[in-house]
């Protein structure tokens, strides 16, 4: 479903990724895992065309490498980016029409189906998004994304900064939208433990490159992922 190849990305003299490859299959649930620097970001950034790349990324087999951003999200590919970016002074409801702008015409059912996920954002739909909660702004940042009908979910930290439960309750939404409405997802997270066992797969990223990559029970228990990652 996604395919990417040779991806290079750099800023200036710093290379951020140095040329990676990884695939995510229709209905997985596929996770990058890394340490703060390690490219993830720019990863998930570039085959938006948020930052500029090099290499090659393919959609259900189209090649989007150089398409513009809106367009990228009318294919059915959705980031939420990492730090949530929601709007603070607008309210949750606007938050949510702002991710409908690829298809205004789906706009009240796909309130619906957000708000039938999140039932929290239906109670705080008139509140400023600067009022809502860490994990209520995650959640609102994923309904943002929802609004625009993806098939596929690319999730930059989204475990950042929130409590433990909050964690396992977001991240069970997340398993829902993939077992229940069939929504692809790429996770990118440093909180390797909570992401290894949401995700069937995935590849340790290392200094802009792939140094392993596996089922996750078999990462899980591998001694150098629980040594670097899982803290011994
Ligand atoms: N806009 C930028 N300008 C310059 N360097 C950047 C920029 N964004 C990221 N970097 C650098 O690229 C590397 C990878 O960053 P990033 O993709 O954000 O990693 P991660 O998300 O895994 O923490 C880091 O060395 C970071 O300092
Ligand atoms: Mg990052």
């Amino acid at each position: 479903m996604l395919k990417v190849r040779d991806l290079q990305v750099k800023y200036g003299v710093i290379e951020a990724v140095r040329g990676i490859n990884f695939d995510v299959k229709n209905g997985e649930i596929v996770t990058i895992i890394g340490a703060n620097g390690a490219g993830k970001s720019s990863t998930l950034n570039s085959i938006m065309n948020l930052v500029p790349k090099k290499g090659k990324v393919e959609f259900f087999e189209e090649d989007i490498t150089n398409l513009p951003t809106n367009r990228i999200v009318e294919r059915g590919l959705g980031l939420v980016p990492e730090g949530r970016r929601i709007f603070i002074n607008l309210t949750v409801e606007e938050n949510l029409k702002l991710g409908a702008y690829t298809n205004p015409d789906e706009m009240e059912s796909l309130m619906e189906f957000v708000y039938s996920i999140f039932p929290r954002l239906k109670e705080k739909r008139e509140q400023f998004g600067g009022s809502l909660s860490g994990g209520e702004q995650q959640m609102l940042a994923v309904g943002r994304a929802l609004m625009a009908g993806p098939k596929m979910l690319l999730l930059d930290e989204p475990s950042m900064g929130l409590a433990p439960i909050v964690v396992k309750e977001l991240f069970g939404v997340l398993k829902q939208l993939n077992r229940e409405e069939g929504i692809t997802i790429l996770l990118v997270e440093q909180n390797a433990g909570v992401a290894l066992r949401l995700a069937d797969r995935g590849y340790v990223l290392e200094n802009g490159k792939i140094v392993m990559e596996d089922k996750s029970d078999k990462l899980l228990s591998s001694p150098e992922v629980r040594k670097k990652y899982l803290g011994g």
